[in-house]
């Protein structure tokens, strides 16, 4: 098994220091064994397969019918797909069925900006194109707005009864107003199961549908989260990748580090600080505590923001997401050799250059006393995948438990939604 690893020598953390909090880990680990049953994400990795198998089917009945699938959904019900298609499949996956293998093009409309969503309509086909609408809680206004638009377009074009063919729910068993939408539409439908909120869905029918959908293993994902699940069972916790996470951005929250910038060398990975960048937010926001996500790229942000990571207020922590094997080579051309402060390029591959350029960054970091850690994939694939989004998962939840946090709702995000419910005059609000 090619296991993600997690250095953490330049965090600049001694043992005394975690030695320090020693029983608050320890009640912490307790609470997360204690808690496990009502955790019902952390059983995804192992309960799935009647819904993977269910989800290969539809997609074999599927897939020769269609083009497109889009996706609607918000937060949660987008983030997680959007990463994992980023990460396995071609930057340039919509633009060329050279990159799609004859797999539909896949879009996510996770915003309700009406030009976005109107030139999408314009670029796609009705009759070839599958709207997943994923909503746990069946109600949140933008889903919903999206879904009744483009059950509009589908009846007005395709008629009610080929209308139905062409929506896909995935949506909580019992809750909501989209299930009961499903069940008389008679639409095909996934459920996300209870105990499990819109950011830990990733390894439920949200992230697994559009994945298989785009020619992705979900059954490697699975198997890469449940070997990710026994690392992050290691009583030793500072070898138990989620464990040592979690405390080092606990103890640098109580120094005042209250910014985690979370840093891909690749493109990759560019989307999984978004969707980090929601789960860490959003879960452990709250009472007054928390650390701001920030999203970067190297090398791109090397030119922009690691000026300040280096050298501006000592209050971040930045995780580096490496890849130990990219699996490509482009190699720079030996030209310019009478120029050696160009032609020192010639004869390097693109990759060594994006790896010296991760080490270089981490140095100056480290130099300056600058709090930093690197996570690092052996290469990206379904497996490591699956790893990466358990571990962070756990890890969120394991800091929840040190900050004395419900890491699971999100009072905030709903007082929001029920403005706007109250807003438009929804009855009850
Ligand atoms: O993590 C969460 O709970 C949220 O970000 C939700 O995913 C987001 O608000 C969308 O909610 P729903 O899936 O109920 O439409």
């Amino acid at each position: 098994m090619e296991k993600i690893m997690l250095n953490f020598n330049n965090m600049g953390v001694a043992q005394s220091e975690i030695a320090g909090i020693g029983d608050k880990i320890a009640d912490a680990v307790k609470a997360m064994g204690d808690k496990r049953s009502k955790m019902a994400w952390r059983d995804l990795p192992y309960n799935q397969d009647a819904v993977v198998c269910d989800i290969l089917e539809y997609a074999e009945e599927m897939l020769p019918k269609i083009k497109s699938l889009v996706v609607l959904g918000i937060g949660g019900s987008a983030l997680g797909p959007i990463a994992l298609q980023q990460a396995l499949r071609s930057q340039f996956y919509n633009l060329h069925n050279q990159f799609r293998d004859d797999f539909p093009q896949l879009f996510v409309l996770d915003n309700i900006d009406p030009a976005t969503m109107l030139d999408l309509l314009a670029v796609i086909d009705p009759e070839t194109t599958l709207f997943s609408v994923v909503s746990k809680s069946g109600a949140t206004s933008e889903t919903m707005a999206q879904f009744m638009i483009v059950k509009g377009l589908l009846e007005r074009e395709l008629g009610a009864e080929k209308a139905r063919r062409h929506i896909v729910c995935t949506t909580d068993a019992e809750n909501g107003n989209l299930i009961k939408i499903a069940r008389t539409e008679g639409y095909k439908t996934f459920y996300i199961p209870s105990g499990v909120g819109g950011r830990f869905s990733q390894l439920c029918p949200v992230g697994l549908l559009p994945a298989a959908f785009t020619g992705v293993d979900i059954k490697a994902l699975l198997a890469g989260a449940a070997d990710m699940d026994k690392m992050c069972q290691n009583a030793d916790y500072m070898a138990n990748p989620a464990c040592a996470f979690a405390i080092l951005h606990y103890l640098a929250m109580k120094q005042g580090k209250n910014i985690t910038v979370m840093m891909p060398y690749t493109d990759k990975l560019k989307f999984m600080a978004d969707w980090f960048a929601q789960l860490w937010g959003e879960s452990l926001g709250k009472e007054g505590m928390g650390q701001t996500p920030v999203k970067a790229l190297g090398t791109t942000d090397q030119h922009s923001q690691v000026q300040l990571y280096v050298d501006g207020p000592d209050d971040k922590i930045v995780v580096f997401l490496g890849v130990e094997d990219l699996d490509v080579y482009l190699q720079i051309p030996e030209d310019f050799t009478d120029m050696p402060s160009i032609g020192f390029l010639g004869g390097n591959t693109l990759d060594e250059l994006l790896q010296a350029s991760q080490k270089a960054t981490e140095y100056a970091l480290t130099k300056a006393g600058r709090a930093n850690m690197t996570i690092t994939l052996p290469v990206i694939d379904e497996h490591t995948m699956g790893q990466l989004f358990y571990m962070l998962e756990v890890a969120t939840a394991f800091a929840g438990e040190l900050m004395g946090i419900n890491a699971f709702d999100q009072p905030g995000v709903e007082e929001g939604k029920n403005a706007v419910y109250r807003h438009f005059g929804r009855p009850g609000y």
